[in-house]
C-alpha cells in the first residue's frame, strides 16, 4: 500500500543556483550522432541549463524487445550531464508504448468512445486498467529505479507524461462497475441517487451499467459525473502503481508528473496526496490576442497548479519560441520569453523548463520550438533569449526561500465543472463556469492580490476572503466549511446557480441555495432567467441609483431573508428585485451576486471589499493597465512587477524599494516593454 508523502520535498540545487532551468532532453533520438550529444553539453552550459528531464519517450530504446533492457546509453548520458553540473529529472516512459508491446498485447491499446480498439502508434493512449500495461510499466520502472535511483545527479521522478484520456474497453467497464459498487454499496442507493426511475432506467444488475457514449446513455447526469470521477480514479490508481514500483526501490526520491492547468478531463486535486511536487506544462498563446488578458489567464493557471499542494511548483514545460499545434504559431516577441518565464516564478514556480532541448529532425514535432534549432548552433535569437534567462536565474537563488501565501481563495472545483457542463439546464449554449471563475480572478490579479484556486476538499480556514462563483454542486461537506469560515469572521462571495445539487447531482429540495446556505447568504433563490447572447439587464446600486452596471447570461430571481440589498435589477418584470446582497453571519459576512456581472462592476466590488477587509496587495500602488505585481513571501518579501504592455510603463511606488537584482533603490521605475523587476517589500 502506498503511503502518501508527509512533507513536501522540493529539489534544490546546491550552491547559489537554486532554481531549475532546462527542459525535456531526448538524446534517445540522437544516439547515432555522438557529435550532437557532445555539443548538447557544451550548449547547455552556455545556456545556463542546470537540469534536464530525461527519457520521457525512450521506452523503445530502454527495452528494445520484451524484457531485454538496455540502460547503458542512459547511464552514460546521466554521468556526463552530472560531470558537467547538470541534474536529471528522470522519467518513467509510460507516456508512449513501444510498438512491440502494443502489437503483441492488444489489450494495452485503448478502446475509444465509438467502441473501436486503437491500433499501435501515437502516445498517451494506453488503457489504464490493463493488467499487462500495469505489469510492463512496473517492470521498466523497477529496472530504472534499481539502476539510477542512487545516482547523485538524479533528483526527481517525472511520472509518465501528461496523463490524460479515457478508455472504454471491457476491462475498464468492469472496473467502473466495481467502483460504483464500492461507492454506492447497493443498487437501491445508486438508483435513488441517479434518479433512474426517470425514463425507466432502473438498474437491476450491476452489469447493466455502461459508460456514457455517443451510441448509448448520455442523459443520466449522475452517471456521466460518476464516469468522469472514475476516469480520474483509474488514472490516479495507475499513477500510484507506477509510484509503488519506484518507492519499493527508492522510498526517498520525490515524484512529480506534468499536469496541464485547467485540462477538463481530470480532477487534479485528487493527485495531491500522491505527488510530492506539482509540475505543469504551460503554453500561452502570446501576441495572438490581448497579451494582458493572456497574462491574466496564464497567471490563474499557475495559481491553480500551485494551490493543488499549496507549495512551490515546477514549470516542467514551456516553449522557448513557438509551438506547432496552436492555430497560429506566433513567435514570442523580444522580451516575452523572459517575462513569460519569470511570470511562472512570480506565481510560485521554482523552475523554468522547456519542451524541448533540441528540435527533432523528423516526425510530428520537427517544427516545434526548441532551444537548439535545426541549424545546430547557439547563434540564434531563441538560444540567446534562453541563455539570458539562464544567467539571470542563476543569480536568483534567494527566490527559492520564498513562497506565495495568499489571503484569498477562489473555489474552482472540477466535479462542479463537470456537473454544470453536463446538466441540461438554463443555458445549454454555455454556462461559462470557468470563464466566470476567471471573471472573479481578473480584478484580483489587476490589483496585485494573490489568490489560491482551491476545490471543495481544500481547507479554507487560513483565508480572509473566499470567492465561490457558481458553486452549483455542494460536496465534500462544503456547506459546513463555508458556515464555519463565515461565522469565524471570513468574507464569502457567492453567486447565482449555487447550492442547486448534492454531490450526485440530485437537486436540493426546499429552495436554493441548499444545505442551509440560504441562512448564510440570507436569501433564497426562486427562479433563474437565461438571457441569449447579446441581451442584458442591469444592476442599480441602492446607495446611488445613478450607478448601473450591465448583467448578462444568467439572472436569478432572489428574495432576501435577512440580507441587506446592495443592488437591484433595473428592468424587465423583475425590476427592483435584489441582485446583489450582503448578509452578516456570525462574525463574518456573505455576499450574493444573483446575476452575471460585468468586469467593471467586479473591479469596483473587489476593490472596495479588499480595502474593507484588509486584503494584502503586493504593493499599495495604482498600477498602469497591463502592469501587475505579485508577491512571494519568505526570508524577504519579493514583489514581482510585470509589464505586459509592448511599451514603457512608469510606476509610482508607494515608497522607496530595493531592486533585488541591481541593489539600487527604486521609487518611480520605468519598466520597458515586457520587462519584469524584482523588488524587496
Ligand atoms: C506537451 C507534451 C510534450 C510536447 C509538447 C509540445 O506538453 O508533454 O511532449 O508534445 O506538448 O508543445
Ligand atoms: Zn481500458
Amino acid at each position: 500500500m502506498h503511503e502518501p508523502a508527509t512533507k513536501p520535498i522540493m529539489p534544490k540545487l546546491p550552491g547559489p543556483a537554486r532554481l531549475l532551468h532546462g527542459g525535456d532532453y531526448n538524446p534517445d533520438q540522437w544516439l547515432d550522432s555522438p557529435d550532437v550529444l557532445a555539443q548538447d553539453i557544451e550548449l547547455m552550459k552556455k545556456a545556463g541549463v542546470n537540469c534536464v528531464s530525461l527519457g520521457i519517450f525512450a521506452w523503445a530504446k530502454l527495452e528494445p524487445e520484451e524484457s531485454r533492457y538496455d540502460l547503458d546509453w542512459m547511464a552514460a548520458i546521466i554521468d556526463n550531464l552530472y560531470d558537467n553540473g547538470i541534474y536529471t529529472i528522470l522519467a518513467t516512459p509510460s507516456g508512449a508504448k513501444p510498438n512491440w508491446l502494443a502489437h503483441r498485447y492488444t489489450e494495452v491499446c485503448r478502446v475509444n468512445r465509438d467502441g473501436q480498439r486503437e491500433l499501435p502508434g501515437e502516445r498517451h493512449n494506453h488503457c489504464f486498467t490493463s493488467p499487462v500495461y500495469r505489469e510492463k510499466t512496473r517492470a521498466i520502472n523497477t529496472v530504472l529505479a534499481k539502476r539510477f535511483a542512487d545516482h547523485p545527479g538524479v533528483i526527481l521522478w517525472h511520472l509518465s507524461n501528461e496523463y490524460n484520456g479515457e478508455c472504454y474497453c471491457s476491462q475498464c467497464v468492469d472496473a467502473f462497475r466495481l467502483w460504483l459498487r464500492e461507492k454506492y454499496g447497493t443498487m437501491e442507493k445508486l438508483n435513488h441517487q441517479w434518479w433512474s426511475a426517470f425514463w425507466s432506467h432502473t438498474i437491476t444488475d450491476w452489469n447493466q451499467i455502461y459508460p456514457p457514449v455517443p451510441y448509448g446513455e448520455k442523459n443520466v447526469h449522475a452517471l456521466t459525473l460518476d464516469w468522469k470521477r472514475f476516469v480520474t480514479h483509474q488514472t490516479v490508481d495507475f499513477m500510484r502503481q507506477e509510484i509503488d514500483a519506484l518507492r519499493a526501490v527508492c522510498p526517498d526520491m520525490p515524484v512529480t508528473t506534468n499536469l496541464m492547468g485547467f485540462y477538463p478531463g481530470l480532477n487534479y486535486f485528487k493527485f495531491k496526496d500522491d505527488l510530492d511536487i506539482v509540475s505543469w506544462d504551460n503554453y500561452p498563446q502570446w501576441h495572438t490576442g490581448d497579451d494582458v488578458e493572456t497574462a491574466m489567464v496564464t497567471a490563474m493557471a499557475h495559481d491553480l497548479m500551485r494551490s493543488i499542494k499549496g507549495e512551490p511548483f515546477l514549470l516542467m514545460e514551456s516553449t522557448p519560441s513557438m509551438t506547432n499545434w496552436q492555430p497560429f504559431s506566433k513567435l514570442k516577441r523580444p522580451g516575452m520569453h523572459m517575462l513569460s518565464s519569470m511570470q511562472a516564478i512570480a506565481h510560485g514556480s521554482n523552475s523554468v523548463q522547456y519542451f524541448q532541448w533540441r528540435k527533432s529532425r523528423g516526425s510530428s514535432e520537427k517544427f516545434h520550438g526548441a532551444v537548439v534549432d535545426h541549424c545546430g548552433h547557439g547563434n540564434t535569437r531563441v538560444f540567446r533569449d534562453v541563455a539570458e534567462l539562464g544567467s539571470r536565474m542563476a543569480d536568483l537563488g534567494f527566490v527559492a526561500d520564498t513562497a506565495v501565501r495568499p489571503d484569498v481563495a477562489i473555489l474552482y472545483d472540477w466535479e462542479n465543472r463537470w456537473a454544470i457542463d453536463n446538466a441540461r439546464g438554463p443555458r445549454n449554449s454555455g454556462m461559462h463556469y470557468v470563464e466566470t471563475v476567471t471573471d472573479h480572478y481578473r480584478p484580483l490579479w489587476e490589483m496585485g492580490i494573490n489568490a489560491d484556486i482551491v476545490d471543495m476538499e481544500c481547507d479554507l480556514s487560513r483565508y480572509k476572503l473566499v470567492i465561490a462563483p457558481m458553486l452549483y454542486m455542494y460536496r465534500a461537506g462544503i456547506e459546513q466549511k463555508l458556515k464555519d469560515f463565515v461565522s469565524g469572521g471570513g468574507t464569502l462571495v457567492g453567486t447565482y446557480w449555487s447550492g442547486v445539487v448534492n454531490e450526485n447531482d440530485l437537486c436540493f429540495l426546499g429552495g436554493f441555495p441548499g444545505g442551509g446556505m440560504d441562512e448564510v447568504f440570507g436569501i433564497w433563490a426562486e427562479e433563474i432567467d437565461s438571457l441569449p447572447d447579446g441581451q442584458t439587464n442591469a444592476l442599480v446600486l441602492e446607495s446611488d441609483r445613478s450607478v448601473r452596471y450591465p448583467v448578462s447570461e444568467l439572472c436569478e430571481l432572489i428574495h432576501t431573508r435577512g440580507a441587506q440589498v446592495y443592488a437591484t435589477y433595473e428592468r424587465d418584470f423583475y425590476a427592483g428585485m435584489p441582485v446583489v446582497t450582503q448578509n452578516s453571519y456570525g462574525n463574518g459576512e456573505a455576499w450574493y451576486l444573483a446575476a452575471k456581472a460585468d468586469p467593471a462592476f467586479l473591479r469596483e466590488f473587489y476593490r472596495k471589499l479588499a480595502l474593507a477587509r484588509g486584503i494584502t496587495m503586493a504593493i499599495d500602488a495604482d498600477l498602469p493597465h497591463g502592469v501587475v505585481a505579485s508577491l512571494r513571501k519568505g526570508t524577504s518579501d519579493l514583489v514581482f512587477l510585470q509589464n505586459y504592455n509592448n511599451q514603457d510603463a512608469i510606476i509610482m511606488l508607494p515608497t522607496t524599494m530595493k531592486n533585488m537584482e541591481t541593489g539600487e533603490a527604486e521609487r518611480t521605475p520605468v519598466l520597458g516593454p515586457y520587462e519584469l523587476m524584482i523588488l524587496e517589500l
